[in-house]
């Protein structure tokens, strides 16, 4: 039976024409959280394919369905593609949300509303542990790691996720289409916590502009970079892109680094450095790895060893600057786990040779990009430098807790022995900042 479409039967004609009435597109789909950095906020984000009023309706869990309403507005992207696709991208944030409270919700509006989901409201204090997963280069086509990542998200044991570069392999492909479909493949996890990103190369068609119009993150940048607190921790993301694709503007580089380096300044005074001791970077491709693919990590002077603002093979005379007193440093791009030493300019700066990462001199680097993506796992050259401590290649992805102003445990999990945790650590610093250096 034809629901959708009338036929005429025209006196001059044998055939029967159909008049078709276009679909209708105003059902909402790939629901993502962010946290917008205000205290007791939440970004929610969805598409639609036609034009739709942004609401989202949610109530407290146990309570009275529904109850409160909040109501934003839509953008509209245009896809760069030949078809130039139009996609409507509605962004609501709900406020005044009660810190540690559950709360049920659904979006859309009277014309169409999407599946009921809920998520925690993020602790405002600093004297909490948020817990993490972590990863980078997760793609549409085999995403290894997803099954796990939903069961474990959706039971509770995150509160927040971060997608360290590289999705959908990728968004734009099939006038992007391929970015829809991996944003409908992580709304199991996305929709139940904040979902928060950066952006990785695979993301660079048309000005980066599926990343850009997708995903809502902090501040004026449209997600290229921000900053934004949880715990203890102060979490920084930055575009490691923006020292590749330099035909979008070499002024990226300097707004980038003029804005990071305000931020390291802020959050590294005294007293802010008290209430969130842990500075935490990320970025999408590495200063270090021991691969074996030639990418630019893997060279003595990579670039984003010499550009990025961490810039200097000479550790002493930076031991004053703000750059050098970032606790951790999470990077993907390598669809591999590695684990280094303390390290700054080549240098391993371990706290003692029984505990190195004990009162450690210098930032830890973790490289973490082997969710699962089409272009499968990177490999490695058989004798790394001084500086790496653990490697594997197995498709996976990191746990992190922040547990309180001195304590931050993270563990590798490797999906292809079934979530076996094959590489842990504790970083312990009983001071931050510039006197942990001394
Ligand atoms: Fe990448």
């Amino acid at each position: 039976m034809l629901s959708v479409g009338v036929f005429l039967f025209l006196s001059y004609s044998t055939a029967p024409v159909v008049l078709g009435v276009p679909p209708i597109k105003i059902q909402p789909e790939q629901v993502h959280l962010s946290y917008p950095g205000v205290y007791g906020s939440m970004m929610v984000t969805w598409t639609t394919f036609d034009e739709a009023d942004s609401m989202v309706e949610y109530g407290l869990l146990g309570g009275k369905l529904f109850e409160m309403m909040a109501k934003g507005s839509s953008t509209i992207f245009v896809d760069g593609g030949s078809e130039k696709r139009k996609l409507f991208i509605h962004r609501v944030t709900l406020s005044a949300l009660r810190p540690g409270f559950t709360y049920v919700y659904h979006c859309g509006s009277g014309a169409g509303w999407s599946d009921i989901f809920y998520f925690t409201a993020l602790n405002e204090s600093s004297d909490w542990s948020p817990r993490f997963a972590l990863f980078g280069d997760m793609g549409n086509e085999n995403p290894q790691s997803l099954a796990r990542l939903q069961k474990e998200t959706q039971v509770g044991m995150y509160d927040v996720i971060l997608h360290i570069g590289d999705f959908a392999y990728d968004m734009d492909e099939d006038n992007a289409r391929i970015g829809d479909e991996f944003m409908r493949q992580v709304e199991s996890i996305a929709a139940y916590v904040p979902y928060m990103t950066c952006p990785g190369n695979h993301e660079n068609s048309y000005n980066f502009s599926n990343y850009r119009y997708r995903f809502s993150m902090p501040g004026d940048t449209e997600g290229l970079w921000y900053s934004w607190n949880v715990g203890p921790a102060h979490l920084i993301s930055f575009s490691t892109e923006v020292y590749f694709y330099t035909d979008y503007g070499l002024d990226l580089i300097v707004k980038q680094y003029e804005w990071l380096k305000k931020d390291l300044e802020e959050s590294n005074k005294p007293e802010n450095r008290k209430s969130r001791p842990w500075i935490i970077t990320m970025g999408h491709r590495p200063m270090y790895c021991s691969n074996n693919d030639h990418d630019d990590c893997t060279k003595f002077e990579s670039l984003m060893l010499l550009l990025s603002p961490h810039i200097t093979k000479l550790p002493q005379p930076l031991l004053n600057a703000n750059f050098a007193r970032v606790d951790l440093e999470l990077w993907a791009h390598e669809h591999t786990y590695e684990r280094l030493w303390p390290v700054y300019g080549f240098m391993v700066y371990n706290g003692s040779r029984e505990e190195p990462y004990v009162n450690p001199k210098a930032p830890v680097h973790i490289i973490t990009g082997s969710a699962g993506c089409r272009e499968k796992h990177d490999g490695f050259i058989p004798d790394p430098r001084d500086w790496s401590a653990f490697r594997n290649s197995d498709y996976g992805y990191t746990r992190m807790q922040v547990f309180n102003s001195t304590h931050l445990y993270l563990e590798q999990v490797s999906d292809d022995q079934n979530g076996k945790v094959i590489d842990s650590m504790w970083l312990v610093k009983e001071q931050h900042g510039v006197v942990a250096w001394v």
